[in-house]
C-alpha cells in the first residue's frame, strides 16, 4: 500500500512557516519581502492563476501588488514596467505571467528580469542551481524535491527517473535530483523500453503531459511516485500521467492529482519570493 504524500496539508505547513518567517525578517530587516506580478491581457486561466498567488502572497505576509496591462501592450511599454521594478528596492521578485500576447516575445520579456528578481527561475538553469550562484530553482521541480523530502527517504545514490524533457520542469526537475546526489535517468517520447527503465527506479518524476502512462506493472515495489501531470482522463475527470488506481498499490509514496505537485507550486513561488528577499538584504 502505497502512503498518500498530501501536498495540500504539506503546503499549508509551509505557508504556516513562511508567514512567522516574514514576521521575524520584517522585524530583523525592517520591511517585507515584495512580490510584483504582472499580468497582460484576459486569458481567464491566467487570471484565476494570478488572483492565487496574490491570495497567498498576502496570507504570508508578503508586499504583493499585481499590475493588469490591456491585451494591447506593446513590447517596449511592458519592458519599461520589467526596468522600472528591477530599479525599485522593495520588490525583491517579479513574475510575468505566462502566457504573453501575440505581439510581445516571451524571451526577450524573460531575460529583461533582473537575474536576483526571477522567482520563476528562468535564469538558474544556465548555472545548474549551484547555491553559489544566488538564483533560484523553478517552482515545480522545486515543490517536487521538497515533496520528496517530506517522506524522510533519502534521495542519494537512489535510482531517480525522470519522465519528460521540457523546460518548465524535465530539464531542471533533473538537474536539482542530480544536485541531491541521485543517479538521474531522463525519458522521454522517443524512448525505448520506458517500462524497463522505470522498474529500476527508486523515485519516478512524471511531467510528460500523457494520461497515466505510468501504470502499476512499470513500479519497482516500494518507489516513490511524484505526479507533475494534470490531464483530462477519457471518463472527463483530472488525471495524473501516472495511473494511480494500478501504481499506488506498488508504491511506497505516491502524490494524488488533484492534491499532490498542484498545492505546492504557489507555496514555492511565496518560498522563492523569501529567498530572493534574503539575498537582497545579506548582500545590499
Ligand atoms: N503560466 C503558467 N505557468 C507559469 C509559470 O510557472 N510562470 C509564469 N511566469 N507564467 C506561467
Amino acid at each position: 500500500m502505497g502512503r498518500i504524500i498530501d501536498g495540500k496539508a504539506i503546503s499549508a505547513a509551509l505557508y504556516d512557516q513562511m508567514r512567522q518567517e516574514v514576521e521575524q525578517l520584517e522585524r530583523q530587516y525592517g520591511r517585507r519581502p515584495g512580490l510584483t506580478v504582472i499580468i497582460v491581457g484576459c486569458d481567464p486561466a491566467s487570471q484565476v492563476y494570478v488572483r492565487n498567488k496574490e491570495i497567498n502572497a498576502r496570507k504570508v505576509g508578503l508586499v504583493s501588488e499585481v499590475i493588469r496591462m490591456p491585451e494591447e501592450t506593446t513590447q517596449d511599454e511592458l519592458l519599461a514596467v520589467i526596468a522600472r521594478l528591477n530599479a525599485d528596492p522593495a520588490v525583491d521578485g517579479i513574475l510575468v505571467q505566462l502566457p504573453v500576447p501575440k505581439q510581445i516575445d516571451k524571451n526577450a520579456v524573460i531575460a529583461a528580469v533582473a537575474p536576483d528578481k526571477d522567482v520563476d527561475g528562468f535564469f538558474g538553469m544556465k548555472s545548474g542551481f549551484t547555491p553559489k550562484h544566488g538564483y533560484v530553482a523553478p517552482c515545480t521541480p522545486r515543490a517536487c524535491i521538497h515533496l520528496i523530502k517530506t517522506t524522510g527517504e533519502t534521495i542519494e545514490g537512489k535510482h531517480a527517473l525522470v519522465v519528460g524533457r521540457g523546460e518548465l520542469v524535465g530539464k531542471p526537475v533533473a538537474t536539482l535530483l542530480l544536485n541531491e546526489n541521485a543517479t538521474v535517468t531522463i525519458a522521454h517520447s522517443r524512448t525505448r523500453n520506458l517500462g524497463e527503465i522505470a522498474r529500476t527506479a527508486d523515485i519516478v518524476i512524471a511531467a510528460v503531459g500523457r494520461p497515466k502512462i505510468i501504470t502499476g506493472e512499470m513500479v519497482k515495489p516500494g518507489a516513490i511516485l511524484i505526479d507533475v501531470g494534470i490531464n483530462r482522463g477519457a471518463d472527463g475527470k483530472l488525471c495524473g500521467d501516472i495511473d494511480f488506481a494500478s501504481a499506488e498499490p506498488v508504491a511506497d509514496w505516491i502524490t494524488p492529482v488533484p492534491g499532490g505537485v498542484g498545492p505546492m507550486t504557489i507555496a514555492m513561488l511565496i518560498r522563492n519570493t523569501l529567498d530572493c528577499y534574503l539575498n537582497h538584504v545579506k548582500k545590499p
